[in-house]
């Protein structure tokens, strides 16, 4: 499988080529492509072929990849997070016409918690919810784009919870709020608890990511599973777990 990575010389780019440099499985890149230091500085400057594109750059870059993505009918595994409105909305238009792969997190963990937090959910439905999540200090976006996904696999259960992102001041929760807390702090990969309190009892569901190389297998596990798809369409770890 011929792989164009798409912000290939940021952290999660770096991972990927050691990985398939130190020989994943069939994997070769044809392109690495950043607008900072690498073989291609954009997707357009790439004139060759690819199966399927790796894109872990910025969000800001959503409409040039859509645009490269859909004019070269190739599919794309975004692992990208912190989008706007209209940029989810390119990508759900994207996925009409070719497969795409949108996940805010790529780890089988991430996608076992997020199953168990619906249950609780359902489970202690008079339960107050909040959620924290701690990354590194070089992370631009939050709340992160898990403590999000989280939040709306919660809310499938819990449709008339409002999202409080950060807590201002001394404003007293209400019943419905889903709260979600970030911290930003030395190099830490990833860590996203779940705290759910009834008053008489608490359950806290915790995840740990311990190395970026485990956001680096999903995608590329992503990639494989989009490039035999063979279907326009809207996938993510659901999906992949199926
Ligand atoms: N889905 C997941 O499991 C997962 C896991 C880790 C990180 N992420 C997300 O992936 C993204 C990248 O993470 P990172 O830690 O590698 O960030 P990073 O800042 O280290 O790297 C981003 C790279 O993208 C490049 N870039 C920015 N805009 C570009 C553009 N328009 N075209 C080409 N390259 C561009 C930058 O130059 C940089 O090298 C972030 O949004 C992060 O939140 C997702």
């Amino acid at each position: 499988m011929d792989i164009i990575l798409n912000g290939a010389n940021g952290r999660m780019g770096r991972v990927i080529t050691k990985k398939v440099n130190d020989g994943y499985n069939g994997v070769n890149i044809v392109a690495a492509v950043d607008r900072n230091g690498a073989q291609y500085e954009s997707l357009a400057a790439f004139t060759g072929k690819g199966d399927v594109i790796i894109d872990f750059s910025n969000h800001a870059a959503t409409k040039e990849l859509l645009d490269y993505a859909v004019s070269h009918n190739t599919p794309v595994v975004i692992a990208t997070t912190g989008q706007n409105e209209e940029e989810k909305e390119m990508i759900v238009a994207a996925s009409k016409k070719i497969p795409v792969f949108f996940s805010y997190n790529m780890s089988l963990g991430i996608a076992a918690l997020s199953e168990l937090a619906n249950k609780a959910a359902s489970l202690m439905k008079d339960a107050e919810i909040e959620i924290v999540e701690i990354h590194h200090d070089q992370k631009l976006d939050a709340p992160s784009g898990t403590a999000l996904l989280l939040a709306d696999s919660i809310k499938e259960v819990r449709p008339d919870s409002n999202l409080v992102i950060g807590r201002n001041g001394h404003a007293k929760r209400e019943k419905n709020d889903i709260g979600i807390s970030s911290i930003r702090i030395g190099n830490v990969v990833g860590v996203h608890e779940i705290i759910i309190s009834s008053g008489l009892e608490t359950l806290t569901l915790k995840h740990e990511a311990h190395d970026r190389s485990l956001f680096a297998d999903g995608a590329l596990v992503a990639a494989e599973y989009l490039s035999k798809v063979n279907q326009p369409g809207l996938y993510n770890m659901k999906d992949l777990v199926k």
